[in-house]
């Protein structure tokens, strides 16, 4: 057996796009190593979302490269989101790179490794129809209670600061009955979560031409799969959240009363320049909408600090949207300007790094308050566990897991193991999680 190494940078996509590189590539005599130096092929599976992902593909390959003078028969290969832009740049900056290929490639890895095996050094950046044949190999799946699924990949809207349309292209959906044979399978291998990815996995279906293809309907066939385990699915685009969406969640007793839904900013102006298609107050009806529907359902988004242009005010309607929305967590950044993208050459308007993290900080620390409000509001309350995670603590047991609404609990049990659903009451919330005790 030959070592493979990968390392995983950026989104649920690219972890993913790991496991299923893992799996195909062991068909081929390759086992995955968690130690870099034993390592005969080494992958870094790249993310470009902001300038720090970009950068430390470059500084880990420049480690590989110098271990590759020690051992010049060792492999190295790039792929993930910075492969897909940069390959001009990879084979300058690292010209010992064996193998460059893109995140519409990954199926094509049984025949690209055969090349790099017999010396060839390849790159493989093309544009093809999301592999139906994914299937018919094994994925290496990380966790062994929640699988992740990738029902559509790309993205067609062409947000102003955003690569992901550069690197992932169109959007690309996966016909129902691969995705529902794929689930069979994890439901049958014993996973107990099941996490449809895309990047707007709301637009499932779009490009495929038949108005009864969507996330509703396909929420709808799998949650008809027998055995107990859970759906989830992320990323939500706001306007892309049909009534039949939010109907659909509320039949299947399966999926979960959790959306991520990113707002990014909380002005309309900004909204506008960012060139997404929803102002404050429609984003607003969005989520009164969902919370007017269910009990204890959680709504988490993204935000970005210092668009290109954005005044001290209209960032202050972000932190007002935070807070009037009550959103339960929400993940954020400092504005990073991206080659290809529209605000990446708005220059002249971009704000200085110090107003930026300053602007990140007030971003962070509303963030915690809300964090800490929304778990404060399920003391006393139960909520149903997924175990995922056992440790020992002081002599004591303790689980972790995640409930129904993406809430993370710990408790003290020797009774339960990881996978099983414990119905938790909660005694104590902090800004991260919660604490509590099982009851029958
Ligand atoms: N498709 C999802 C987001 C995918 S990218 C959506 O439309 O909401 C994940 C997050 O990275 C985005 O939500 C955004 O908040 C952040 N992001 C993307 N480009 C960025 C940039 N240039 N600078 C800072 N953050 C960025
Ligand atoms: Fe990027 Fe916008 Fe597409 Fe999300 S919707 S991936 S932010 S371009
Ligand atoms: Fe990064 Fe590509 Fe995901 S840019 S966030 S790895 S889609």
């Amino acid at each position: 057996m030959k070592k493979l190494y990968i390392e995983t940078l950026g989104c649920q996509m690219n972890k993913s796009d790991s496991e299923r590189i893992s799996g195909i590539l062991s068909h081929f005599g390759y086992q995955e190593t968690d130690n870099q130096k034993e390592a005969d092929l080494l992958i870094i599976n790249t993310c470009s979302i902001r300038q720090l992902s970009a950068d430390k593909a470059y500084s880990q390959l420049g480690v590989w490269g110098k271990r590759k003078k020690d051992k010049p028969e060792l492999k190295i290969a790039i792929c993930g989101c910075v492969a897909q832009q940069d390959k001009d740049k990879i084979r300058k900056r690292a010209p010992y790179v064996d193998l460059i290929f893109g995140t519409h490639n990954i199926y094509e890895l049984p025949a690209l490794i055969k090349k790099i095996e017999n010396n060839e050094k390849v790159c493989a950046i093309t544009n093809v129809p999301f592999a139906e044949n994914q299937n018919n190999f094994q994925i290496n799946r990380k966790d062994s209670v929640n699988a992740w699924i990738p029902i559509i990949e790309g993205c067609n809207n062409f947000c102003t600061y955003c690569v992901v349309p550069y690197t992932r292209g169109r959007e690309r959906s996966r016909i129902p009955e691969e995705i529902i044979k794929e689930a069979q399978n994890i439901i049958k291998q014993g996973f107990k979560e099941i996490t449809l990815l895309g990047q707007n996995v709301d637009s499932y279906g779009k490009d495929l031409n038949n108005p009864n293809i969507t996330l509703a309907n396909l929420l709808r066939s799998l949650n008809k799969l027998e055995g107990k385990f859970r759906i989830r699915f992320v990323t939500s685009y706001p306007s892309d959240i049909t009534d039949d969406l939010i109907k659909a969640v509320d039949e299947c007793e399966k999926v979960c009363r959790y959306f991520h839904i990113p707002m990014q900013s909380g002005n309309s102006r900004i909204l506008k320049e960012m060139n997404r298609r929803y102002t404050k107050e429609e984003y607003y009806n969005i989520v009164h909408k969902i919370r007017n529907k269910f009990d204890g359902v959680t709504i988490t988004s993204d935000f970005i600090a210092g668009f290109p242009s954005e005044t001290e005010e209209e960032f202050n309607d972000t932190l007002e949207a935070m807070e009037e929305l009550e959103l339960d967590y929400s993940n954020t950044a400092a504005y990073s300007p991206r080659e290809f993208t529209k605000a990446g050459k708005m220059t002249e308007k971009f704000i200085p790094d110090d107003v930026k993290s300053a602007r990140l900080e007030r971003l962070n620390a509303k963030n915690r308050e809300m964090a800490l409000l929304s778990n404060k509001k399920f003391s006393g309350k139960i909520l149903n566990v997924l175990v995922e995670e056992q440790t020992v603590k002081d002599n004591k047991v303790i689980l972790n897991g995640r409930a129904d609404n993406n809430k993370i609990v710990h408790f003290e049990s020797e009774k339960y193991k990881i996978g099983d659903f414990v119905n938790v009451k909660i005694n104590k919330a902090q800004t991260w999680c919660l604490y509590g005790e099982p009851v029958d």
